[in-house]
């Protein structure tokens, strides 16, 4: 019998993995008894006569911190990243979230972001680009902190070191190579001018406690917590989310992995669709997260695009395939409607709770995820309020969610009835583009456009669920960039 196959039998095994994966989340290793088995063979290699009682005992005495502990985290934990990953979340961040969080704190001048499971660093240091790059000017004497933290004490020292070989730095266009980055031999060192907004600590986001203000994590604008609860289990998840809520300022910014999506980020945060990403929104005190609404939607496949082109924050590196994440987009505005009178773009955010009661077709099964008797209902709503510009809008999202009927004659109907429906037009573009039919998703992009032009920047988006003209303009923008004024 080989070490890995004793270290499978041994009955202390079901009990080192039950502590590592309570103390680190990492319930990835539920199922995985030979890989966990083989890490923990790793460690042992060189104690030969340490049996697993006495490890775990080592384990117990010295918790995650300690060194044996530690040593284990390096095998067990996942570090891949790299500068820009998930290049859309960092260009919907530069159009909608950025610039919210810049005219929200123009009096304490104060922006904080976290980087949280921020591995060897290259997330919380693209945020520094990011800012350096495009907001510089907004944030002259602004105190801006950018704070990493990883459960990995050795990817936090590398991520200090800010020195890194090719494969973090793939893809990077090379004018933003040469201008972030210092040459050391085979390796990139990030430019001392990109590091002095950033700092890492060792935080483990299954022990907490947050908030936790000596290490900046209270108080924040924004948080990116990308591709490591991919590793937990649903309780450990909700609670991370529950905690991440709570650290954000009312209004504050998530941003998740693509596979973290979904009804339990939804319960909390208001989704906020912008063209290839969607990013989340800590509601405001007193309005009430959307509710559950766990649709599962046709991803339709985004066209090849010659226009509209991505925005700004450009890097050359081979971009992830897009995930339309069409639940999210279509279940988030029909969440954040309430049901009131459409009054296109002076509507006030919804604060009504979103009980079974006013849900948007008022139909309790929608609050029970019964989607068909929601489409019924919608349907009936929409039969018995044709005038009702609201009404359509809202069965062009529910349509457009579940895959059927035509969301675009419903989002027509409302724009028939109301020309100056902005998120109608907005909807009825993205709609179009999902299927390939770029001239009029062009044109009814741009339509939205020229109808928030006519408004105030701070005025709220009817049916926007507290979306502000200014940032509908902007996610609007990401389709136009580079291309019109
Ligand atoms: C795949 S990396 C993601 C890095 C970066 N966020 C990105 O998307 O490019 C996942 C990171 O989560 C960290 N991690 C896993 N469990 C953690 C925990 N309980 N607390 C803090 N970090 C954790 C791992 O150490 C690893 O560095």
């Amino acid at each position: 019998m080989n070490r890995i196959d004793a270290i499978l039998r041994d009955p202390v095994f079901p009990r080192i993995k039950a502590a590592v994966i309570g103390a680190t989340g990492l319930a990835y290793y539920a199922d995985k008894d030979a890989a966990l088995a083989e890490r923990i063979n790793r460690r042992l290699s060189d104690k030969p006569t340490l049996g697993l009682g006495a490890y775990l005992a080592q384990l117990a005495g010295e918790g995650p911190t300690g060194p044996e502990y530690q040593a284990l985290i390096n095998e067990l934990t996942v570090g891949e990243t790299f500068f820009f990953r998930y290049a859309e979340q960092f260009e919907a961040l530069c159009a909608v979230a950025i610039p919210e969080c810049l005219r929200r704190n123009r009096e304490s001048r104060l922006l904080r972001i976290w980087s949280a499971g921020c591995s060897i660093g290259p997330e919380a240091y693209t945020l520094e680009i990011l800012l350096k790059r495009h907001f510089a000017d907004q944030l002259r004497d602004w105190q801006v902190s950018i704070v990493g933290t990883d459960l990995n004490a050795s990817f936090i020292e590398t991520a200090r070191r800010g020195v890194y070989g090719n494969w973090a730095v793939r893809g990077l266009d090379p004018a933003v190579l040469a201008e972030c980055f210092d040459r050391q031999g085979d390796l990139w060192a990030v430019k001392p001018r990109f590091r002095e907004w950033t700092s890492f600590s060792v935080f483990n986001l299954v022990e907490g406690p947050l908030p936790n203000y000596p290490r900046g994590l209270g108080a924040l604008d924004v948080v990116l917590c990308r591709n490591v609860m991919i590793y937990f289990d649903e309780p450990t998840r909700t609670r991370l989310l529950e905690n991440l809520h709570e650290v954000l300022v009312p209004n504050g910014w998530l941003v998740v992995g693509h596979a973290e999506t979904g009804q339990q980020v939804n319960s909390l945060f208001t989704p906020v669709p912008v063209p290839g990403a969607t990013i989340y929104r800590k509601p405001r005190p007193g309005s009430v997260p959307p509710a559950a609404f766990p649709v599962t939607l046709p991803v339709l496949a985004p066209p090849t695009l010659a226009e509209p082109k991505p925005a700004e924050t450009k890097s050359a590196e081979p971009k992830p395939a897009k995930k339309r994440n069409t639940a999210t987009d279509s279940a988030a505005r029909l969440r954040a409607s309430a049901a009131k009178p459409p009054v296109p773009l002076t509507a006030p955010p919804t604060t009504a709770p979103l009980s079974a009661g006013n849900t948007p077709t008022g139909n309790p099964a929608v609050a029970d995820g019964d989607r068909a008797a929601a489409l019924d209902a919608c349907i009936a709503l929409a039969e018995r309020n044709r005038l009702d510009p609201v009404v359509h809008f809202r069965l062009g999202l529910l349509e457009e969610e579940l895959g059927v009927g035509d969301p675009i004659a419903a989002f027509k109907r409302a724009l028939y009835l109301d020309s100056d429906f902005a998120l109608a037009d907005y909807h009825l573009a993205l709609a179009y583009w999902r299927r390939g039919k770029l001239a009029p998703a062009q044109r009814h992009f741009r339509n939205a456009r020229a109808t928030v032009a006519a408004h105030d920047a701070t005025e709220l988006v009817a049916e926007g669920g507290g979306l502000t003209v200014a940032e509908l303009r902007s996610m609007i923008d990401l389709w136009f960039s580079g291309e019109e004024p």
